[in-house]
């Protein structure tokens, strides 16, 4: 069985990661999207949030799973005998890093290849850091995240700003 990982902060996922996963999907027996617990970054929304709502807006989707993971990517590709590490690519201005992140992945463990998917030309921009930037100001963000998670989001991030000006 061919098991991809897809890993990520996904705080909050967006329609972007959506469909780096969709398409991941057509592509392998399993996919596993991964919540990558990240102790130096401030997230918005709690690891097991974020991976509640990837499975909400996944659930279709019959050979994606969700996990959450605290340690070493590599480690958890090893234990689940994964065979590839999928991530999208947005614009030039992603390459540097993820080329680095695959190389150091790849020293670590020799099987360890990343497949890089291309954005769809849609969500070229989209990140989810813009998408909390403008939630917090009252933007719109429904063309930027799943309609299903769009009062979760908003809500948080209104609340979170007024808590902060407070
Ligand atoms: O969505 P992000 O924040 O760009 O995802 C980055 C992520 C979580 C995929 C990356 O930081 C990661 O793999 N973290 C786990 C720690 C790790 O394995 N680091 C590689 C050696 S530096």
């Amino acid at each position: 069985m061919k098991i991809a990982i897809c890993p990520g902060s996904f705080d909050p996922i967006t329609v972007g990661h959506l469909d780096i996963i969709n398409r991941a999907s057509a592509l392998f027996d399993k996919v596993i999207v991964l919540v990558v617990i990240n102790v130096d970054k401030k997230c918005a929304f709690t690891p097991e949030e974020r991976a509640e709502m990837i499975a909400k807006v996944t659930a279709d989707i019959p050979n994606v799973e969700v996990d959450i993971y605290g340690g070493l990517l590599i480690d958890y590709f090893k234990e689940h005998n994964a065979s590839v590490i999928v991530k999208g690519l947005r614009a030039m201005t992603d390459f540097e890093y993820e080329f680095q992140m695959a190389l150091i992945n790849r020293q670590l463990y020799d099987k360890a290849d990343t497949l890089f998917l291309t954005t769809s030309v849609e969500n070229m921009y989209l990140s989810s850091s813009a998408v909390k930037q403008i939630a917090r100001f009252n933007g719109d963000i429904s063309h930027f995240v799943p309609d299903v998670l769009l009062d979760t989001i908003i809500d948080r991030l209104h609340k979170k700003e007024t808590e902060e000006v407070l």
